[in-house]
């Protein structure tokens, strides 16, 4: 008998699981994160899923972020969620955003990644001719993105945009928003019925004293018309996020390189601008006593006392600071120690750390990614190595979740997912490379 012994499944052949679950979420102009739980197409979820789509089929790729740029609002914002078709799976649907718009979607926006997803597609692209034209038409777009997050969400010109509702951070749970979720009122809302929680357990989603906030907030947005020149200063929720900053600054990078290329020099200077006015004033968000960058809340003028994972995304936003950068490599390494995987979204020797619980706790692929990224770019080959191996360490039965448990790698949330899928081929290319 062999040493693996009678009955023993091989390992999973994890590249081909990938392409079949990019495969299941394709509608064709779009991919859903997973069916049931996320029915619809989710904004930085599309722009992460063409990734993958990319290494097989480019122009797949790049549909991917066209169809998500052509729902567009007019003032620049493009939403977290289009509801491209009637799905009763997933709360809360298009009768309670009342967005208006001629195809539904969500009110709010989530972290802008299309500019970094683009250079990406665009510097690795196979048919140069088509990457070209797509990229030509798509530069616009994503720069009015950028440019309405600084007019509409830095309304007073600090350089750092805050987000109005916790789902615009990506983080949708994140400790980082308690203090200040719990500034904002739960009287009010419409009586209504969860879908999530009839997909994934619920100790791995909010809980429902989150959700009447989620709630309010979306009502009161409503009440406001949709109209994001008055939705920054009304709302109860203003925070300023290091992780979403670090991702726009990044994609702003990436938008003026790619503006530059196409021969774009006015839109290149603008994105340019942005970016390097971010970074600067990302160094406001720095606490010493944490050792990494921390949330600042607008509305109690006070920085936010949570050393999660949007802290130490900056890396991905290249830090010019050498004693800032290794002091967030070290952050990285403390977290990287404290759990059995890469890499908890809060940092376990917290109290109010939750290794199920969607953003308090636990592992996601998406922001291994990011933060390999900004390792590789800076020269953390070997802690870059250990987040790759780590990852696929994850997946390697087979379980390609939204998220995980780092201490015991168990999958969590939605399974047989988009962006997890198209992080396994990324690392699987990386691991190789
Ligand atoms: C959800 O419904 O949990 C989504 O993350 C909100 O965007």
């Amino acid at each position: 008998m062999s040493a693996v012994g009678a009955g023993a499944s091989p390992p999973p052949d994890l590249s081909a699981l990938a392409w079949t679950i990019l495969e299941d979420n394709d509608r064709g102009q779009y991919s859903v994160p997973t069916g049931g739980l996320y029915p619809f197409q989710w904004n930085w979820d599309s722009c992460l899923t063409a990734l993958g789509q990319a290494r097989r089929h480019e122009a797949r790729a790049w549909t991917e972020i066209a169809t998500l740029m052509e729902h567009q609002w007019p003032d620049g914002m493009v939403p977290h969620i289009i509801f491209h078709q009637q799905d009763d799976s997933y709360f809360p649907g298009p009768d309670v955003w009342g967005t208006g718009r001629p195809v539904a979607t969500s009110g709010i926006t989530q972290p802008p990644i299309a500019g970094f997803v683009m250079r990406r597609l665009f510097e690795r692209a196979r048919d140069q001719g088509l990457a070209q034209e797509h990229a030509r038409a798509l530069l616009p777009k994503v720069a009015a993105w950028h440019d309405w997050f600084y007019a509409n969400r830095d309304p007073a010109g600090t350089g750092l945009v805050a987000i109005v509702h916790p789902w615009e951070s990506g983080r949708d749970n994140s400790i980082d928003w308690d203090e200040a979720l719990a500034r904002v009122p739960d009287e009010g809302v419409a009586p209504y019925v969860r879908k999530d929680t009839s997909h994934v357990d619920h100790a791995q989603r909010p809980t429902k004293a989150e959700y009447d906030r989620y709630l309010w907030l979306v009502q009161h947005f409503r009440s406001l018309g949709w109209d994001n020149a008055k939705i920054h200063d009304a709302s109860p929720f203003q925070v300023v996020d290091p992780g979403l900053n670090a991702i726009l600054i990044r994609s702003a990078d990436d938008l003026a390189w790619l503006a530059e290329t196409l021969g774009e020099p006015a839109l290149a200077d603008r994105q340019k601008h942005h970016a390097e006015k971010g970074r600067a004033a990302l160094e406001s968000l720095w606490s010493e006593d944490h050792g990494q960058y921390v949330c600042f809340d607008r509305v109690s003028s006070a920085p936010v006392d949570s050393a999660a994972i949007g802290g130490i995304l900056p890396i991905f936003a290249g830090i010019p600071d050498p004693a800032r950068f290794s002091a967030l490599v070290a952050r990285l390494r403390l977290l990287l120690s404290r759990a059995r995987f890469a890499t908890a979204s809060h940092d376990p020797a917290d109290p109010r750390f939750d290794g199920l619980r969607y953003w308090r706790g636990p592992a996601w692929l998406i922001v291994n990614y990011l933060l390999v990224d900004g390792l590789l770019r800076a020269g953390e080959g070997d802690l870059a190595r250990r987040i790759i191996d780590s990852s696929l360490a994850l997946t390697k039965n087979g379980d390609l979740s939204e998220y995980y448990d780092p201490h015991t790698g168990q999958g969590l949330g939605g399974g047989h997912f988009s962006w997890t899928a198209a992080m396994v081929l990324e690392f699987l290319e990386l691991q190789e490379g």
